[in-house]
């Protein structure tokens, strides 16, 4: 109680949101809620409980009409914006990454329309990606995408979108053909590959840099007619014949399985110090009977397992439901949050890791692993290989760069009770999780980070993530936002520092929810 009174004396005593921003967003008839408000502190809560910022506005817009007006409205004060949609960004982006930021909460525009004729779909980017599966599998279709259903599709086709269909069909950004988006002065366009190339480009990767997307255009896929889980694991595996068995995977993944073929191995904390537990989590949307004989040549250089299984009832929709952490249907369940810190790596398919590259890795996990209190997975997941759509476009097609990726690592560190406070160890960890493949590499090796796994102490991120696209990006910021008011931490950067003021409220927010109120009503 007392706690409370003093949030709200702070809230009315700086009162730093400025009156223009506050009429502007009421005279455009925007839903929005302000610092000192009864819900700022669910409307500003990040699923990353490591991060509490104090947005100055959460706004919650119902057409593009009225994201282009709190748009302006904010480019009028000075402010910042940033769109939020699933709100699962790592490093609470969504909020802006920092206090003070304008938030457009997406959460009240999910129509979806699906097109018979053309099997494409228009959806908009308050949407979550279980229900998305679950509209699109209504009409038979379906996307490639990650597998936790409460990501948004907006944060998620921004940067990538990786799940295991993508082998055979791309990552989540790779079908939208057309993106409809608010700029930062406010206009309202619909960028194709013809229309507004560079725009379209850059949305393909690094999307809140460039525009609000308020819809994406898709060409959608035939679910398979048969699909399952794959799960194995192998308990208390010593490091060097983890070190084998990760090696052995790279050799058969460099070999080409079927696209219809992807998963990842999942190593997790050993029961006994130096020894990790080595799983392997995949899905097989092929031909009933062959998921098996299509890992056999894997397997057959693998020890006997500790169990294994295929899961599922054979229906595509029964596996991403097998898949996902959470019911598809997002609104049944509440929301999860966690607290947490990932790093990620991505290694280039024409420059695998070395035996001792992948003996290191296992050798830091079975003891550093072993004795971290931390609450730790790793993930090393199948990209690319001969057959990976992903790698059939250029690392210059769209800005998302590492398409010749064969593996993309996560690296993932939650506090023990997955609450705060975060513990300092959480960083060192994952820094020396990291650094056991890299260091044993030679120097120069090119390997490359994951941004929708945004990790905010990634060194050289500009290169790390966007590589040689970086150049041409930054040109196309420079034209588009030219007052970098679409800013936020590992924000495409004016090749020019611009000098605006930033006002930046301080408010301290109450976390004591468990999740935020997206609803409307
Ligand atoms: C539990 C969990 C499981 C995950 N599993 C996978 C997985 O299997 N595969 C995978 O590839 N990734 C996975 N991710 C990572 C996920 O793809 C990213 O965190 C993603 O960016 C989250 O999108 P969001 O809309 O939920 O988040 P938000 O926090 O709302 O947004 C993330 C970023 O995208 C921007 N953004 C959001 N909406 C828009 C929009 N309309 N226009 C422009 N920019 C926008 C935000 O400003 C922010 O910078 C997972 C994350 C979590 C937490
Ligand atoms: C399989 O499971 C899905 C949902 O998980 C369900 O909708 C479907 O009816 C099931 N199919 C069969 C054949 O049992
Ligand atoms: C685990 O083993 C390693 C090397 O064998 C050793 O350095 C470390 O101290 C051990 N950790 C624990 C918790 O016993």
């Amino acid at each position: 109680m007392f706690f409370l009174q003093i949030l709200v004396f702070i809230a009315s005593s700086i009162s730093s949101v400025s009156a223009d921003l506050k009429e502007n967003l009421k005279l455009a008839g925007v839903r929005s809620v302000f610092p000192g408000d009864q819900n700022y502190a669910s409307a500003s809560k990040a699923y990353n409980l490591r991060f509490t910022f104090s947005p100055a506005a959460v706004t919650f817009p119902t057409t593009p009409g009225q994201v282009a007006s709190v748009v302006k409205a904010a480019h009028n004060d000075n402010y910042n914006v940033v769109p939020r949609g699933g709100g699962h960004s790592y490093v609470a982006n969504g909020l802006g990454g920092k206090t003070g930021s304008v938030v457009v909460d997406m959460s009240s525009m999910k129509a979806m329309k699906f097109f018979i004729t053309t099997n494409t779909a228009v959806i908009e980017t308050g949407n979550r990606l279980g229900d998305v599966a679950l509209a699109l599998n209504a009409v038979g279709r379906a996307l490639p995408h990650g597998t936790c259903a409460q990501v948004g599709i907006g944060g998620h086709t921004a940067f990538g979108g990786y799940g295991f269909t993508s082998r055979q069909w791309g990552l989540a950004l790779d079908p939208i053909f057309a993106i409809n988006a608010v700029l930062a002065d406010g206009t309202i366009v619909r960028a194709t590959k013809a229309s507004h190339p560079d725009l379209f480009w850059s949305l393909k990767g690094a999307a809140p840099s460039f525009a609000i997307t308020t819809s994406i255009e898709v060409n959608t896929f035939a679910a398979p007619s048969y699909a399952t889980v794959i799960k194995y694991v192998w308990k208390d595996m010593d490091s060097t014949t983890a070190g084998k068995s990760m090696f052995s995977f790279q050799e058969f993944s460099l070999s080409g399985p079927a696209a219809p073929f992807a998963g990842e191995l999942l190593l997790t904390r050993g029961s006994k110090n130096g020894s990790v537990t080595f799983g392997f989590v995949g899905a097989w949307y092929g031909a009933k009977g062959s998921a098996i004989p299509t890992m056999q040549p894997w397997l057959d250089k693998m020890p006997r397992p500790s169990t294994s299984e295929l899961i599922g009832n054979g229906s595509y929709i029964d596996s991403v439901a097998h898949l996902s952490g959470t019911p598809l249907n997002t609104p049944s369940a509440p929301l999860t949050t966690d607290t947490f810190y990932a790093k990620s790596l991505m290694t280039p398919e024409k420059d695998p890791m070395t035996l001792e590259a992948c003996t290191s890795f296992m050798e830091y996990l079975s003891t550093k692993g072993f004795s971290s209190k931390t609450d730790w997975f790793a993930q090393v997941e199948l990209y690319g290989g001969p057959n990976s759509k992903i790698r059939e476009f250029a690392n210059d097609a769209t800005s998302f760069l590492r398409r010749d990726t064969l593996f993309t690592f996560q690296l993932y560190a939650s506090s023990s009770t997955h609450k705060p406070p975060y513990p300092e160890e959480g960083f060192s960890f994952l820094d020396g999780m990291a650094d056991s493949v890299t260091l044993k590499m030679h120097s120069g090796w090119n390997y490359g980070a994951y941004p929708n796994y945004i990790d905010e102490r990634l060194h050289n991120w500009q290169l790390r993530y966007f590589g040689a696209n970086y150049r041409r990006l930054q040109s196309i910021k420079d034209k588009l936002d030219p007052h970098n008011i679409f800013m936020f931490p590992q924000s495409i950067e004016l090749t020019k520092k611009v000098t605006s003021p930033e006002p930046t409220p301080i408010f301290v927010q109450d976390s004591d929810q468990d999740s935020f109120d997206i609803s409307t009503t």
